[in-house]
C-alpha cells in the first residue's frame, strides 16, 4: 500500500481523488479556519478525507464532518481517520446536496471537481458563519468558455486582460446571490487566484435586511476592448460607449463589486503560516490589495504605448503621488491596481519616464 504524507497527516490516497498540486489550497484552508476559531466544519466532497482531516488535526476543529458520495471514498476516510488516530469524526456517504438542505454547519467547505455551481444553493442554506469555495473550472469563470461561464452562474464574464480577477468576482457574485435567496450576507475575507484554480473564503450572516445591504455591492462592468479601459456601472445599460475613446463597449457582470480581501482577518492567518513562504506571499500580496476592482497589465499598456516597461513600484509611486490608490495584486505580477482611470495611468507612465520610447 502506498502511504502519502501532507501536512502532519499519513494517509492512502489510493481509491480516491487525491491531488497534491492542492496542498498550498490546504495548507491555507488549516490557517484560516484556526484563526478565525472554527469548531464545527463539514468537507462537503472530501475524497480521500485528507483536507478534513487536516482541519482535525492542524486547525483544531473539534466537530468535523467528512462526505463523499462514493461509498469507496468513505471507506478510504474512515481508515485515513484511524490510521491517523482521529476519534470523533463523523463520515458521511451522502449525496453533498442532500446533506447539506437537511443540516447545518458553522463552516462549510466546498472543494468539488471544476464548478461549486451545483452545490452552492445547498451550501448557502446550510453554512451559519462560513463559506469555503474551491472552483477550478476557472475557464468558464473568466471569459473563455463563455456560454458554459454564462449556463453556471448566471453572469457573463469578458476574456480581458483581467480575467482572473473577472473570475473570482463571477463567483462571488453567484455566492452572494444564493445566500440572499436565504436571507443571507456574505463578507469575503480572503480570495485568491493560485494555477488551476480560485478559492474564496466568506464569512456568512443571517439577515434579510444584510442580505439586500450585500447585494448592493453586485453591479455590472464595461470594457473597452479598443483602448483597454473599463467603468464600473450599478445596473447595466444598453449599448455603452467607452468614456475614454466612446468606442462601443462590452458588457460583463453580475459581478460582487464589493471588498474581496479583509486585512484584519488576513493577517492572524499569516501568522499561522509562519515558515510556509509560497502561502505567506500569496496572503501578503492578498492583504497589500487595494480595494478597487480590477487591474491594468503593466506591459499590455507599454505594448500599445510602443513603451519599455519601466519599474511597477515607481510608477505606483508615481499614481499615489497623484493621489490615486495603487497597489500591486496577487492576480498577476505585472497588474496594477488603482482607482484611476486608464489615461491617468498613461499619464503617469509617459510623464514619470516609467518607460522609454522605442
Ligand atoms: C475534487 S474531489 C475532492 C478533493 C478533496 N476535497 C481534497 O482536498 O483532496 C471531489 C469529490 O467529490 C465527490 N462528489 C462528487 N459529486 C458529489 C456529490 N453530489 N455529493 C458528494 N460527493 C460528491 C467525488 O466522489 C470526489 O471524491
Ligand atoms: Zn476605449
Amino acid at each position: 500500500m502506498n502511504l502519502l504524507l501532507e501536512g502532519t497527516i499519513t494517509f492512502e490516497g489510493d481509491g480516491a481523488f487525491y491531488n497534491p498540486r492542492m496542498k498550498l489550497n490546504r495548507d491555507i484552508g488549516v490557517a484560516m479556519a484556526r484563526s478565525l476559531g472554527v469548531s464545527d466544519y463539514l468537507d462537503a466532497l472530501s475524497a480521500s478525507g485528507i483536507r478534513g482531516l487536516r482541519m482535525a488535526k492542524e486547525g483544531g476543529i473539534k466537530k468535523v464532518v467528512l462526505n463523499d458520495i462514493s461509498p469507496r471514498a468513505c471507506e478510504l476516510i474512515a481508515r485515513n481517520a484511524a490510521r491517523n488516530e482521529l476519534e470523533g469524526l463523523e463520515v458521511c456517504n451522502c449525496d453533498a446536496n442532500v446533506l447539506m438542505h437537511s443540516r447545518h454547519f458553522e463552516a462549510v467547505d466546498l472543494d468539488p471537481f471544476g464548478s461549486p455551481s451545483p452545490f452552492l444553493s445547498a451550501a448557502a442554506s446550510s453554512a451559519r458563519s462560513y463559506l469555503f469555495i474551491t472552483a477550478t473550472d476557472t475557464a468558464p469563470l473568466c471569459g473563455a468558455h463563455l456560454s458554459s461561464g454564462i449556463r453556471k452562474y448566471m453572469a457573463r464574464p469578458l476574456n480581458t486582460d483581467y480575467h482572473r480577477e473577472m473570475g473570482a468576482r463571477v463567483l462571488l457574485g453567484l455566492a452572494a446571490r444564493e445566500l440572499a435567496r436565504v436571507d443571507k450576507a456574505m463578507q469575503p475575507l480572503l480570495t485568491h487566484a493560485t494555477q488551476h484554480y480560485l478559492r474564496t473564503y466568506l464569512r456568512v450572516c443571517k439577515g434579510a435586511a444584510l442580505a439586500d445591504r450585500c447585494l448592493q455591492e453586485m453591479g455590472y462592468l464595461e470594457h473597452c476592448f479598443r483602448c483597454g479601459s473599463f467603468h464600473l456601472l450599478a445596473e447595466p445599460r444598453p449599448e455603452g460607449r467607452c468614456r475614454a475613446c466612446n468606442e462601443a463597449t462590452t458588457l460583463a457582470g453580475p459581478l460582487w463589486l464589493g471588498k474581496i480581501q479583509e486585512q484584519e482577518v488576513i493577517g492572524p492567518a499569516l501568522e499561522q503560516l509562519q515558515g510556509n513562504r509560497p502561502a505567506e506571499k500569496l496572503l501578503d500580496s492578498c492583504a497589500r490589495e487595494i480595494d478597487a476592482p480590477m487591474y491594468y497589465d503593466h506591459h499590455s499598456i507599454c505594448e500599445r504605448l510602443n513603451l519599455t516597461p519601466g519599474k511597477i513600484e515607481v510608477l505606483l509611486d508615481d499614481l499615489r503621488s497623484r493621489g490615486w490608490r495603487a497597489s500591486r495584486t496577487h492576480f498577476c505580477g505585472v497588474g496594477i491596481k488603482t482607482d484611476a482611470p486608464l489615461r491617468e495611468v498613461e499619464a503617469a507612465m509617459i510623464g514619470a519616464g516609467g518607460g522609454q520610447n522605442l
